[in-house]
């Protein structure tokens, strides 16, 4: 049985996988496959969570939260590229995995990736709610109270979670249905949407940048960092920096450990590598090009920002547009909404498009059901059963529980993932020295090493009982993978061949 915990999946099987029928269609480009990363990089992260990072835990020094994340998520893109030039298949991280550390690492890996994509979608669809009640509010509309969040959430004030008087949130819901109905249509038609989308989104960023520029006073940047520079606490008991109420860490690292649900995205890219023209050369410049733009920009963004409005007015909900509106410029809160609403569509639209392709990978290793998770739409050549499936959960977590809760999950989750990304390439440069690597990780080991340090100390940044409810969605991860993958792996189904026909040939000999 350990042996098949860890049974590694060869990559010359990965590669001849790719040959066979049930393909996705090779219709995107670097600068599409760019464009779907920034799409799935700028969204909630810059124009929701900078608030609550820069209100309670950083101050100015949230400029400095996004750099620190930013090069955290250069080490990890460095290792997705490597990968994904190597096997540039649909799977991603999890399809590494499996080809290094074994069915078991590959499975845990794949079940992270749900909370990365399916919840950070609903962490999304939150945010896309918040600036949409932001623009109806321009026009004298409001929704009825009740529909407009979770019904509970994490009230600092207290410092524990609270009931928030709501039933849950409306639009949060119906923005998760419609870009399902948008994916199940297909690929090339999401895409260019996609492409439009980013393209408004980032003329907004460039307009926050250059006109709130004329607004920043320098005195708003001081103190630098109110809350500290560090922020790092080990299971609940704080070992650097400030605590809050709740017991949290506070201060620039802790704030860096928030926002880093920004970056998330820029490895979606290499879920669209079975997708890619040439996705040996392209997924790699892709996953690079579209983190790099996003960090200067997010650098930008959260000086701007925290130089405009003292930190401690600085608006938690639509931090971005209201900052606008606090320096006396509404109509500018009325583009930016907009440009923020759009902005937040297209990552929405990409994480949830990249969710149904893990399934599909894992599916077809037999992992979760091929019948399922592994259908093909004949005709739009969609993954189709299983991205309704994400869209249900998408809605069902984006209108029942809390932004800052789902985004903290998502944020470890993820950052579990790359520290395994990280290991995995390591491992892969021993195991599969001769490999052809069409895109190398410069600097190896250092470059995965301090990736895996960074990724760590982030994660110790987060508030601690987002290790429990890690382990916690790992356990529901291992329940699934006992009870139904491990007896249904396409590997465990061979090797049993195999031992049948070998006894059937003793026996006969
Ligand atoms: N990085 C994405 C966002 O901020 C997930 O919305």
């Amino acid at each position: 049985m350990a042996s098949q915990l860890f049974a590694k999946k060869p990559l010359k099987l990965l590669l001849e996988e790719m040959a066979g029928e049930n393909r996705l269609r090779r219709v995107l480009g670097p600068v599409t496959l760019s464009s779907l990363g920034v799409g799935a990089i700028i969204g909630t992260g810059i124009f929701v969570l900078t608030g609550v990072a820069a209100h309670d835990k950083t101050g100015p020094a949230l400029m400095l939260s996004f750099v620190v994340a930013g090069i955290t998520c250069v080490f990890a893109a460095l290792c997705y590229a490597e990968f994904a030039s190597m096997v540039p298949v649909a799977g991603s991280a999890y399809t590494y995995a499996y080809a290094t550390l074994g069915e078991l690492f590959a499975w845990i890996i794949g079940w992270d990736l749900v909370l990365e994509y399916t919840v950070a979608s609903a962490t999304v669809a939150h945010g896309w709610s918040h600036y949409f009640q932001d623009f109806l509010g321009l026009f004298g509309v409001h929704l009825p109270k009740v529909l407009t969040n979770a019904p509970f959430d994490y009230d600092t004030v207290v410092g524990h979670v609270a009931a928030t008087g709501k039933w849950f949130d409306l639009p949060a819901i119906i923005v998760a249905f419609l870009v399902t109905a948008v994916l199940v249509k297909g690929i090339q038609e999401s895409a260019r949407f996609n492409t439009a989308m980013v393209a408004v989104k980032l003329v907004i960023v460039l307009f926050v940048i250059a006109v709130g520029s004329f607004f920043v006073k320098r005195a708003n940047w001081h103190p630098f960092a109110p809350f500290g520079l560090s922020g790092v606490s080990l299971f609940g008991h704080t070992l650097f920096g400030q605590t809050g109420k709740g017991g949290e860490p506070l201060g620039m690292l802790a704030g860096s450990a928030t926002i880093f649900f920004a970056y998330i995205g820029f490895d979606s890219v290499s879920t669209h590598a079975e997708e890619a023209k040439n996705p040996r050369r392209d997924v790699p410049i892709g996953i690079i090009s579209s983190l790099l733009i996003c960090t200067t920009l997010y650098i930008a963004v959260s000086a701007v920002i925290t130089g405009m409005v003292p930190y401690g007015q600085i608006n938690i909900d639509a931090p971005v547009s209201t900052a606008f509106a606090q320096v006396g410029l509404p109509w500018a809160q009325f583009l930016i909404s907009l440009g923020a609403l759009t902005g937040i569509t297209s990552v929405l639209l990409v994480l949830m498009l990249s969710q149904p392709r893990v399934f599909l990978a894992m599916a077809r290793d037999g992992l979760v059901p091929e019948s399922f998770f592994g259908a093909v739409h004949p005709r739009l050549r969609t993954p189709w059963k299983s991205t309704i499936l994400t869209g249900f959960f998408v809605a069902g977590m984006g209108g029942f529980l809390p932004l800052r809760i789902l985004a903290e999950l998502v944020n470890i989750g993820t950052l579990l993932a790359f520290v395994i990304v990280c290991a995995a390439v390591l491992i892969m440069r021993r195991t599969n020295p001769e490999a052809e690597r069409p895109f190398r990780v410069p600097f190896v080991p250092l470059v995965p090493i301090l990736g895996i340090a960074s990724c760590l100390l982030l994660m110790f940044s987060l508030p601690a009982e987002n290790w429990l409810r890690l382990f916690v969605w790992l356990a529901i991860g291992f329940v699934i993978y006992f009870g139904y993958g491990r007896k249904h792996s396409v590997m465990a189904r061979e090797r049993a061949k195999q031992a049948g026909d070998g006894a059937a040939q003793a026996s006969g000999g």
